[in-house]
Order: C-alpha cells, then structure tokens, then sequence
C-alpha cells in the first residue's frame, strides 16, 4: 500500500471510529491534511468548532495565523502534513482527556509512520507531552530534539499567541528558524529534500513601447 493509500484508510476508519467518547459529540472528524511525502507534520491539540463544522485542521482563526506562521517558514499548507492529538472535538474545546489521547494516538501513530517526516512539529503543550515529559513549553520552544528516527520541535499553539500577544513575536521567530532547522534535519538523517514540481509561472506580455519617432 502507498502512503496516500494508508492515510486515506486512516481517514476512512477515523470517519466511522468509535474509540473513545469523543465521537458522540462530533460532527465531522478531522483526521488531517497534507502531501504524503510532506518533509515536515504539524500536530495540534485537536479539533474546534470550523475543524468540526468543515472536516479539515486549523481553518478558524488559530488557521489563519498558522497560515502567517507558515510564511514565516516559507513554507505553504500545499508542502506540510497537518494533524492533531485527537482527530474529534473535544465539547467546549476543553483539553483532551488522557484516555481520548490515548485511544486516538494509534492513528496519529500510522500518520507519522506512513509520512516518515524529517521533522514533527508540535504545537502547544498536550501534543508536546507526546514525545516529551516533565518539561515546560516555554523552557523549550524552537529547541529541535531527536526522537527515534526524526526530529521534533515543540512550539507555542497559535491559538495561545492569538490570546497573549506577548508570546506572537517569540512563536514567529521559532517560525522563521525552521528552514534552517529542515535542512539540518535533513543532513543528520541523510535525507534529500523533497522537491516539488512547482508550476511556471507564464509572465504576462509586456507591452512594447511603441517606438518614438523623432519627427
Ligand atoms: N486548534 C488545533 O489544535 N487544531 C485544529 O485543528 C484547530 C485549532
Ligand atoms: Fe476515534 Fe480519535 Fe475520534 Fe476518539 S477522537 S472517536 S479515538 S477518531
């Protein structure tokens, strides 16, 4: 199976599952988006009220600032994988509870094995307490760690420096740093980097001034 045809399954399975309680209250699930072969996946806490509405991750105002963010990192939604801890929303957007993390996680666990990204970037401290524990957000931000096969950086969640504009000028700047940290990524592990066939872009005809004639 490809992995476009292992996400997919996953998409479908997440669709219809039952596993935890967070599937009475859900509306649409939100399993994640993104190229198969993405160099680098995000991981969010988990579905609000458009994620539920619209299926797909970070398209409420959290979406619109990642997609700033992303800027930063001169990257676009087209290049990077996007997913959450919890593919349902939690009612009220209250924290996942341990036993919802943990029944959701074989699925966010087949992502990451199907994308194999070079980089795994957490966003916010519930999806941070996946690869790390006992620290604190702010103590680590923007520090990249090897974890098993990759990388992973933990950074602030958008939607805390939407709340505490303190925190925006910190998160844009771990931001910035990921195209050096990608090719550092790629360099420890041995790996190309994933070049996209990106489209031409056909120059409009310039129009020729007319030539002036001297009399
Ligand atoms: N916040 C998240 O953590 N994930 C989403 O998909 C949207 C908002
Ligand atoms: Fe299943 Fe995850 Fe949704 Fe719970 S949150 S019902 S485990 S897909």
């Amino acid at each position: 199976m490809t992995a476009e045809e292992t996400l997919s399954r996953l998409a479908d399975e997440i669709s219809v599952c039952t596993k935890c309680a967070l599937h009475e209250s859900r509306k649409k699930s939100v399993p994640g988006d993104g190229p198969a072969d993405a160099e680098i996946m995000f991981i969010g806490e988990g579905p609000g009220f458009h994620e539920n509405e619209q299926g797909h991750p970070f398209v409420g105002a959290s979406g619109k600032f990642l997609d700033q963010l992303l800027a930063q990192a001169e990257v676009t939604r087209a290049d990077v994988f996007i997913a959450n801890v919890v593919k349902c929303r939690p009612p009220g957007n209250r924290d996942p509870q341990p036993d919802e993390l943990e029944a959701c996680d074989q699925y966010l666990e087949a992502q990451i094995e199907a994308i194999n990204p070079s980089i795994i970037v957490t966003l916010g401290r519930i999806s941070m307490g996946k690869f790390f524990s006992g620290v604190k957000i702010s103590a680590v931000h923007g520090q990249m760690q090897k974890v098993g096969e990759r990388f992973v950086i933990p950074m602030f969640h958008p939607a805390a420096a939407l709340h505490q504009s303190a925190l925006k000028p910190t998160i844009l700047a771990d931001f910035a740093k990921l195209p050096e940290l990608l090719q550092a990524a790629r360099t420890a592990l041995g790996r190309p980097a994933v070049v996209k066939e990106r489209k031409k872009v056909v120059e409009a005809p310039v129009n020729k001034p007319k030539q002036l004639s001297l009399f």
